[in-house]
């Protein structure tokens, strides 16, 4: 009985929390129904609120026949100012979104000219909003990566009319396949995504995108979209399923038609908005035919005017390893125009016509950096969040200023007047002000303002200023006389005290402050001086003294809440303190000098390599320890953070096969990391650089490296806490020194592995070649990311090849598709180096074949480090027995060019996604 009803109990809960779900809005969906008043679920199952948080601007009501979504019955203007007019979406940082803003006119204002105006994303001009139809939805759409936690959208710049929308979507992306190495300084700007063959002119959207992408149908009409379309073109459709797996790959629906070219082509052409530039373009093709054994569907291409993008051959089923899954080559960076002309051209060789499914064109937008004072004036309008001025929203100076700010006309401005003068303004004067150095006007009179007058004096700028008619109190900061600009000061009606600076009362100024009770002035220049008893001015003297110092502490306080520049010292303090309570606080990293560093390089006299982050140059201590020390570039706000992260990681590792880390120094600007050199330069040098033909590696030799790596990753994984994974292993980060043993270096990717939990969510790092492609969908970083680039360099070893070369044939695009093309068929023979003579091919198959599982798409698939480790042992004890001595043989093979500079390859992260712009082939993911 009892039992009966917790089960009833049970199940009435959980159908409760199934009709809740069903109603809540997708994770990661924002839609907001511009100038409605209530929320509402459409018919796809979409949830829209009203903008209530917009106050400013009017709503109002429009009706445009046929179309009958609620959320295209209202829609929200804005007066045609100088004024921009934003909306602010809180967004999760180092995720993906799409973001979709749609405007229908519907005539609401029956005026004669249509409206023109400008979108921008925060500083960053997006784009020109151009009505020229009363009744079509223009839409906007931009995929990006959140970098704070919040985006402002804004209208502003109406050239006609005046500006409005109708809608503003958000939508969280899941994995990463618009992923690319532009990212941090380009947003994707959306300009076609076509979903070919489809059996309706509707886009096809949410539920079946379960990202609300709008897949648009080939058939709709509309100027110049995709027009000379081919004889023999034809739509077909399958409904069997598509591997299309769960990430932002085309949806099923989209994949299930196709159209396909049955006299031997497929041509288009269409206008691509925002070109000409250059773009990401990406097609999807999946065989939904039957073809026949005898029948092959090849083509290529075909792009007017460049033969050099024509060269690869698609073969869908090939590529796509079978029938009904999906190949997708493309491009990361091609320039298009305008108008585009393209199409498919069968093979001489092929019995059917080209085919395709879908097709995604996404243009470069440039990131604008914003304004130079956006972070630091952020600190204001956050403190003041209920005041109207503070609700503008986005950049301070860009595309147009806050109404109250006026800003320089820099490429990235500075503020150079602040207008809040009768704002109702209270407490004390927000410190964030006198950190604006490229003030030259402050206008803060006649509100409450209280407390003490700040030292402004690193706004040099500052010309003119306007405290009047607050409630300040305390004395006026001797400071203000050292502004060397400064014409206008007015601070009469406060509770001011003290005795005007003398400073201040001989400068060439207009000053007035007259109306503070207890301030007492004194002659100007020229005039007799006021005769004061001694020990009022002592009095005088000690309150001064005593107003500077709190003060300073105010500011010092203020500073610290907002995070900025000095961040890395920060958290450096941080990583140091709390070393203490892990792993012993000897461990904390030795800080080196600026003049220690600058005596044991010879002023940087030789540099030994070098790499996005920084330099590397030779160096000897005096105590005679050879050094290679990385001076990282300063201006890099990424580099920063990678010195601060590799300090704290690097200073508690020690293991034989892992470089050393022996200090370094933040002095004057400068990032310096400190490493014991290494004599013998990198691995990739001696596998097919410039060292290859000198070194000559054996078999056994290489096997001792990569038994000397697979060490020093075993450690990372297994024998710190938390444990360390590497994230970018790759050939160029694994040292050699004079005897030709390994060390694993370049620890600025690492990222400490969260105890307990068996993945780190992070932003996708490494390097094109070795990255795990399940990481890179999913951003899921595990242990098994580094056994998947620790499997790419065995197959580096076996073969003599690079990671990503032109060597492997149309059909294979990295090391590990061309060694399992051949492995698995039983070729070993056709991978191995050409220049390695003798070995057993017993180990060598036994290294090839772990290597295969380490480069296995899923992680759970491949092996741990640890076993791989033991393999590599087995393998060198097989090649010793073969050697017929004891394993010892080559260990004494000491490299004659142990005097070499040894170039280390140092560079953190530098060649973060380094995809070669050079490859013509398309690249698939
Ligand atoms: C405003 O728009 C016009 C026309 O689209 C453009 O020429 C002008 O540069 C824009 N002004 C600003 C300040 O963005
Ligand atoms: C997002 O990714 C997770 C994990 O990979 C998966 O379980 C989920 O289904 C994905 N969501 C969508 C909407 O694809
Ligand atoms: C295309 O094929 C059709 C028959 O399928 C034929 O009638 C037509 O002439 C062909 N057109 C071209 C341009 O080859
Ligand atoms: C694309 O390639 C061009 C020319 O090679 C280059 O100038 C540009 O920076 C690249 N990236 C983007 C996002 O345009
Ligand atoms: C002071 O500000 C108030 C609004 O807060 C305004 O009404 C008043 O006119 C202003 N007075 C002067 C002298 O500017
Ligand atoms: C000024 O602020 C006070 C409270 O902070 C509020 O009660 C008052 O209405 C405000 N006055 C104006 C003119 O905004
Ligand atoms: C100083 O300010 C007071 C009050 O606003 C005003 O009456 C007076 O005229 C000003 N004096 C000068 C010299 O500008």
């Amino acid at each position: 009985m009892r039992a009966v009803e917790i089960l009833l109990v049970f199940l009435t809960f959980s159908a409760l929390l199934l009709m809740d779900g069903a109603r809540a809005q997708m994770p990661g969906f924002v839609s907001l129904d511009c100038g409605g008043d209530t929320g509402f679920a459409d018919d796809l199952g979409l949830v829209w609120t009203p903008d209530k948080q917009m106050t400013r601007g009017k709503t109002t009501k429009i009706s445009v026949p046929n179309e009958n979504k609620k959320q295209y019955t209202t829609l929200k203007y804005f007066p045609a100012d100088e004024n921009k007019y934003c909306y602010t979406l809180d967004v999760v940082p180092r995720n993906r979104y799409l973001i979709r803003a749609t405007f229908l006119y519907g005539n609401f204002d029956n005026n004669n000219v249509y409206p023109k105006f400008d979108i921008s994303f925060g500083p960053t001009r997006w784009a020109t909003i151009v009505i020229s139809d009363a009744s079509t939805i223009e839409v906007e759409e931009l995929i990006f990566l959140a970098t704070d936690p919040a985006v402002g959208i804004c209208l502003s710049n109406a050239t006609t009319g005046q500006p409005f929308i109708s809608t503003l979507e958000l939508r969280k992306f899941n994995g990463s396949i618009y992923l690319n190495q532009y990212e941090n300084q380009f947003f994707l700007s959306v300009s076609a995504r076509i979903n070919f063959g489809a059996d309706s002119v509707d886009p096809v959207r949410y539920p079946d995108d379960p990202f609300d992408r709008l897949w648009e149908s080939d058939s709709v009409k509309k100027a110049n979209y995709l027009v000379d379309v081919a004889h023999g073109t034809q739509k077909i459709s399958t409904r069997m399923p598509i591997d299309v797996s769960n990430d932002e790959r085309p949806p099923q629906k989209v994949m299930q038609t196709a159209v396909v070219g049955r006299n031997g082509s497929l041509t288009y052409r269409l206008n691509l908005n925002g070109f000409p530039g250059f773009g990401w373009a990406f097609s999807y093709f999946a065989e939904i035919e039957n073809l026949s054994p005898s029948d092959s569907r090849k083509f290529r291409f075909v792009l007017p005017g460049d033969t050099e993008l024509s060269k690869p051959v698609v073969n869908i089923q090939e590529n796509a390893q079978g029938k009904y899954r999906l190949y997708e080559p493309g491009y990361f960076n091609i320039s298009l125009p305008f108008v585009l002309s393209f199409g498919f051209q069968r093979t001489s060789d092929s019995t059917m016509g080209p085919l395709i499914n879908a097709m995604e064109i996404n243009k470069y937008l440039k990131k604008s950096d914003g304004s130079a004072d956006g972070a630091i004036i952020a600190g204001v309008t956050t403190a003041y969040s209920s005041a109207e001025w503070a609700k503008e929203g986005g950049d301070p100076c860009l595309p147009v200023a806050w109404s109250w700010v006026r800003c320089s006309s820099d490429p990235q401005p500075k503020i150079v007047s602040i207008k809040l003068s009768g704002k109702n303004l209270t407490g004390e004067i927000p410190s964030e002000f006198t950190n604006l150095d490229g003030l030259v006007e402050l206008w803060l009179d006649n509100n409450s303002l209280s407390g003490s007058v700040p030292d402004l004096s690193r706004c040099r700028n500052l010309k003119t200023i306007h405290l009047e008619d607050n409630l300040l109190t305390g004395e006026l900061p001797s400071s203000l006389a050292s502004l060397p600009n400064l014409r206008e000061l007015y601070i009469q009606n406060n509770k001011l005290s003290g005795r005007v600076p003398s400073g201040l009362l001989n400068k060439d100024l207009i000053l007035n402050y007259t109306g503070n009770v207890n301030l007492l002035g004194g002659s100007r220049r020229s005039h007799k001086t006021n005769v004061i008893v001694g020990s009022s001015v002592g009095a005088a003297a000690a309150v001064l003294l005593i107003t500077a110092i709190t003060c300073c502490v105010l500011i010092n306080k203020r500073n610290k809440k907002s995070p900025k520049r000095d961040q890395v010292r920060y958290d450096l303090a941080a990583h140091k303190f709390s070393s203490s309570g892990g792993d012993g606080a000897a461990e904390a990293a030795h800080c080196f000098t600026l003049s220690e560093i600058a005596d044991a390089t010879k002023n940087f006299e030789r540099q030994v390599g070098f790499g996005g982050f920084g330099v590397v140059y030779y160096g000897k201590l005096k105590d005679g320890k050879e050094i290679a020390v990385k001076v990282l570039t300063n201006d890099s706000f990424q580099g920063k953070r990678e010195f601060s992260n590799e300090v704290a990681l690097l200073s508690r590792i020690h293991h034989r096969n892992l470089l050393q880390f022996l200090g370094y120094c933040q002095e004057d600007g400068k990032n310096i990391l400190v490493y014991e050199f290494m004599h013998s330069g990198t691995l990739k040098e001696h596998l097919y650089g410039p060292l290859m033909h000198e070194s000559g590696m054996s078999w056994i030799k290489r096997l001792e490296i990569a038994e000397d790596a697979g060490k020093g990753i075993e450690y990372l994984h297994t024998g710190c806490v938390p444990s360390i994974i590497h994230r970018d292993l790759k050939t160029s980060n694994i040292l050699l020194d004079k005897n030709m043993r390994a060390k694993v270096s370049d620890f600025g990717l690492s990222k400490l592995a969260v105890d307990g939990a068996s993945h780190v969510s992070s932003m996708v790092r490494g390097t094109v070649g070795y990255l795990d492609p399940e990481y890179y969908i999913s951003q899921q970083l595990t242990d098994k990311s580094d056994v998947y680039s620790f499997g790419v360099i065995l197959l580096e070893l076996i073969s003599g090849q690079e990671a990503i070369s032109n060597n492997f044939g149309p059909n294979c695009r990295n090391i590990a598709q061309w060694a399992k093309l051949h492995i698995e068929s039983g070729d070993i023979q056709g991978i191995i180096d050409p220049a390695l003579r003798e070995y057993d091919i017993q180990s060598m198959w036994k290294i090839a074949e772990k290597a295969l599982m380490c480069v296995q798409p899923h992680g759970s698939m491949r092996p741990s480090i640890s076993e791989v480790v033991k393999e590599i042992q087995d393998a060198i004890s097989i090649e010793a027995a073969r050697d017929g001595s004891s394993g010892e043989v080559s260990r004494l093979s000491v490299h004659s060019s142990a005097n070499r500079a040894g170039s280390t390859d140092f560079g953190i992260g530098a060649h973060y996604l380094s995809i070669d712009d050079s490859v013509t082939q398309p690249t698939a993911r």
